[in-house]
């Protein structure tokens, strides 16, 4: 699901760089159209439309179940479930969760969409990315540009940022091993440490040569400016930004695991490497 969107796309394609038959799906041909390669069938499909879901399920033995984040996300994922127990195929769930602990309508959500999951007696693995570095760096492309600046409201908090090509890999050795294997795991995707905003600005002056700060602000002035001068809705706002750096601020995106690891053999990318890794993005 989501074949068009951050990681739906890349799992497509490491998928087909593997040689593995993958179904992708958005609401959209045209935006599916770039991801055609050999081995890969796109199919349209709407999370808001039940019926459209069904003939998506035809012939698969699991599922990406992702959902944009946004008020939706919890009735779209649970549609995807419901067309996968419909079809009969007894095909595994493989839920991308978040690996961040919310305490709030974000968290309501997903906890729903997981006891959907579990009470569909389908096999299923919970695949969460802590925070992801794509997500919460390229924001800031402008502002390191023509400031020098990195600017959030958390303090000293420490976060296990984790590389998105990272989430992919895991996100395909689930795919591609035995269901067995990983049926019943709730995996949390982090990066090999948990650093400081303070920490991310250094690894960024090193990869881009100049002096990038962490500006740490009151979090009701980092709101104003959010709605006032990024032009935020105070909704979007809280979905997408606010309640993840509120989760940030209290600690509950520290947590470091070496499931990454276990699930590919490899070592995590870290904070550092990934800033030398995206410096062209980020010198204008
Ligand atoms: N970013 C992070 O750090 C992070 C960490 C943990 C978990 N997550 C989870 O990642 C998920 C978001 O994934 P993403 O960043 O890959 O998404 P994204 O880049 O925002 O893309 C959204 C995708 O959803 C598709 N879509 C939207 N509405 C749809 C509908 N009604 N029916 C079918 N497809 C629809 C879009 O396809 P079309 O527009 O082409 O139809 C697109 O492929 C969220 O559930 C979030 O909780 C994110």
């Amino acid at each position: 699901m989501s074949a068009t969107g951050m990681f739906g796309r890349q799992v497509v394609q490491v998928l087909a760089q593997q040689g593995v038959p993958v179904r992708a799906t958005g609401r959209s041909l045209a935006r599916l159209e770039p991801l055609r390669a050999p081995g890969v069938e796109l199919m349209a499909a709407d999370m808001d439309d039940p019926a459209s879901l069904q003939p998506l399920m035809q012939g698969v033995d699991r599922v990406l179940v992702n959902a944009p984040m946004d008020a939706c996300k919890q009735q779209r994922e649970c549609h995807v479930i419901e067309a996968m127990v419909r079809a009969g195929a007894q095909a595994q769930v493989v839920l991308l969760t978040g690996g961040v602990e919310h305490n709030d309508a974000l968290g309501d959500a997903g906890r729903a969409v997981e006891q959907a999951m579990s009470d569909s007696q389908l096999p299923w693995t919970t695949v969460g990315p802590q925070t992801v570095m794509e997500s919460n760096f390229y924001p800031f492309r402008d502002l390191i540009v023509g400031n020098s600046l990195l600017l959030s409201c958390v303090g000293e908090a420490q976060v296990g940022f984790v590389a998105l090509e990272d989430v992919s890999a895991a996100l395909a050795a689930v795919l591609t091993a035995s269901v067995e294997q990983h049926h019943g795991r709730d995996y949390v995707i982090t990066g090999p440490q948990a650093v400081s905003f303070t920490a991310v600005a250094e690894a960024a002056s090193a990869a881009l040569g100049r002096p990038i700060s962490y500006q740490d602000m009151p979090r009701g002035a980092f709101v104003d400016m959010m709605l006032n001068e990024a032009g935020y809705d105070p909704a979007t706002l809280d979905i997408e930004v606010m309640c993840h750096l509120d989760a940030f601020r209290a600690g509950q995106a520290s947590r470091i695991t070496t499931d990454f690891r276990q699930l590919t053999g490899r070592n995590p990318t870290s904070v550092a490497q990934w800033w030398q890794a995206n410096a062209a993005y980020f010198l204008g």
